[in-house]
């Protein structure tokens, strides 16, 4: 495994660095968007703001701007408010111990771990969609979220946490994938599922992590909330202008609920009677 995952590992801008500001970055990043989306943006994010200094000290409009296409905004603040966090508690760096982590906003048990492990070579198991997916089906039963964090903190051997994480994610992302294409897979002889002959059910179905679809994007809140923020970026809208602007031009108290929405999440701003980002 350790031979297969140091020559067939994809070659990722955020594998190239053990920062881990850009490794927090690229992660939740990489939570809601696909990584080849996900590349550019984690590029100019932090030519931006290299350091959690810079990120504080920004307008959360320019944070979001940066964001844009990304999709989940509130992510882009949490991002924003850890930045500002480091600045007050931190000495102006990301910590990398999980308690410190997972006391910042945004950041949970998930994303703790990842940094932990990915930028600072921690012994501990990831667990993301893909690996819960992988690590259900080598188990050869279904896991709930406990389960699946000791069995991965388990099979993590020793001195080789980042290496392992990583290969993991690619098996899930290249193989292990919904519909699996276990002959190619690197794992499949130490798979119990495999060897039993994938039988039904798939272990990895109904396992922890494993959420199902996200919702439909098209006719929902979040689309009008993508669209208002859209309209933000290029200037502050009035509130006769909003549910235009949300794409639902015969439904202005939907558009009114949305905006009070990114009122509330901290993303958008009312002064008088016009809307505007930050
Ligand atoms: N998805 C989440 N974290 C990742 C990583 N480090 N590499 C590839 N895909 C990921």
């Amino acid at each position: 495994m350790a031979i297969w995952a140091s020559t067939n590992q994809r070659d990722l801008p955020w594998r190239r660095t053990r920062d881990p500001w850009a490794v927090l970055v690229a992660e939740v990043m990489l939570q809601q968007t696909q990584v080849v989306r996900v590349i550019p943006k984690w590029e100019a994010f932090l030519r931006a703001f290299p350091a959690p200094p810079a990120c504080g000290a920004a307008d959360l409009a320019e944070v979001l701007d940066l964001w844009h296409g990304l999709g989940y905004p509130r992510r882009g603040r949490n991002l924003w408010l850890t930045a500002q966090r480091c600045v007050e508690h931190h000495g102006g760096r990301l910590p990398t111990r999980l308690e410190d982590l997972m006391d910042l906003p945004g950041i949970g048990p998930y994303t703790a771990r990842a940094v932990a492990v990915f930028a600072d070579e921690q012994h501990h198991g990831v667990v993301d969609t893909n690996i819960a997916r992988v690590l259900a089906r080598v188990g050869g039963h279904r896991l709930t979220p406990s389960r699946a964090q000791r069995l991965a903190d388990e099979l993590v051997p020793e001195g080789w946490p980042w290496l392992w994480n990583q290969a993991l994610m690619d098996i899930g992302a290249s193989y292990c994938r919904p519909t699996p294409t276990c002959d190619e897979c690197p794992l499949r002889r130490s798979c119990r599922w495999w060897q039993r002959g994938r039988p039904d059910p798939d272990p990895a179905i109904g396992t922890a992590h494993s959420s199902g679809r996200q919702s439909r994007f098209e006719g929902s809140d979040r689309q009008g909330r993508g669209r208002l923020l859209a309209a933000m970026r290029v200037t502050a809208v009035a509130r006769s202008d909003l549910a235009e602007s949300a794409g639902w031009p015969n439904d202005p108290q939907r558009a009114q609920r949305v905006v009070e929405g990114l009122v509330c999440d901290g993303l958008v701003t009312r002064v008088g009677d016009r809307y505007h980002l930050g």
